[in-house]
């Protein structure tokens, strides 16, 4: 069973972007520089954006992080968002979803200039994506295709079972997968929560993909001997046994799972560091 090692791959790609930061302020140009806008004090969204912030600082690039109250006005925020669309220091910046309840979600991503939309989550870049042209790409779905890249792993003809449809990672990766290209050319079948006899689908999966949001959701009979399991979960669970009282899991029964896989992200340490790594290189992609 093969370990997908999602921090390592993280680091080694972190350490190529710091060494062509060197290279470009060799010839004179300037650090890329990411902004993040975080609204409300969400300890998940917090540590997130921490650890891209962290990561900005580790490949030599600028950031700012942008904290604003949990009940700022919707008009306010898009002002934010105007405010670094017109800076010129800025090279890319992030909305850290989710946001609050009372903020229409696309408003806020509709309004982020999609040259700096380096989440790719605005329309024209879902739309360019759809149609096969350059566009930034969602870093999760991104991640994942770096880290089946990076461990050579063979995607085409395969079966890639997608359980999950959202706009941020089931939705693009499902594209992703099944383009004409290197790790593309898989048969996908997106599965959520309408879909029926799951665990007969999963089954037929040679690349399963579980992105879903739910503690060990998947279980070691819902996948086909030798498969490669792709965890996107980032869940906290209760755990007494530790000083914090919780601990993360992912979506995969992972004790389970590597009975039955031949490879396997782990949780955490698989896909969450390999979406930091895209994203700087969104970031650098934007900078040029
Ligand atoms: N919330 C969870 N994942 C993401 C992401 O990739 N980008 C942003 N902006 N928010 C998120």
């Amino acid at each position: 069973m093969t370990l997908l090692d999602g921090k390592a791959t993280s680091l080694a790609i972190q350490e190529e972007l710091r060494l062509e930061v060197l290279e470009r302020l060799k010839i004179g140009q300037d650090r890329p520089h990411l902004a993040a806008i975080i609204v409300g004090d969400d300890p998940a969204s917090r540590a997130y954006v921490g650890h891209k912030i962290k990561a900005c600082e580790r490949v030599g690039f600028d950031s700012s992080l942008i904290e604003l109250p949990l009940n700022i006005r919707e008009d306010e925020l898009i002002r934010e968002v105007e405010a670094l669309n017109n800076d010129v220091n800025v090279d890319g910046f992030i909305v850290q979803l989710p946001l609050p309840e009372h903020m229409n979600e696309q408003t806020i991503l509709q309004a982020i200039h999609p040259d700096k939309d380096v989440d790719g989550f605005h329309p024209i870049h879902a739309g360019n994506l759809s149609l096969g042209l350059p566009s930034f790409i969602p870093a999760t779905p991104a991640g994942i295709i770096e880290l089946l890249e990076r461990y050579d792993i063979q995607t085409s003809g395969k079966h890639a079972v997608i359980i999950g449809r959202s706009s941020i990672v089931g939705t693009p990766l499902a594209l992703l997968l099944s383009r004409n290209a290197s790790r593309g050319n898989c048969t996908v079948t997106l599965c959520h929560s309408r879909t029926q006899d799951l665990p007969s689908i999963t089954r037929q999966a040679d690349i399963l993909i579980a992105a879903i949001g739910k503690p060990h959701f998947v279980t070691g009979d819902m996948i086909k001997p030798g498969a490669v399991v792709i965890d996107v979960g980032i869940n906290r669970i209760l755990d007494d046994s530790k000083k914090s009282g919780s601990r993360l899991t992912g979506d995969v029964d992972y004790q389970d799972a590597m009975q039955v896989a031949s490879a396997i992200t782990p949780v955490p340490g698989g896909v969450g560091p390999m979406t930091i790594a895209m994203l700087l290189k969104s970031t650098l992609q934007a900078s040029a």
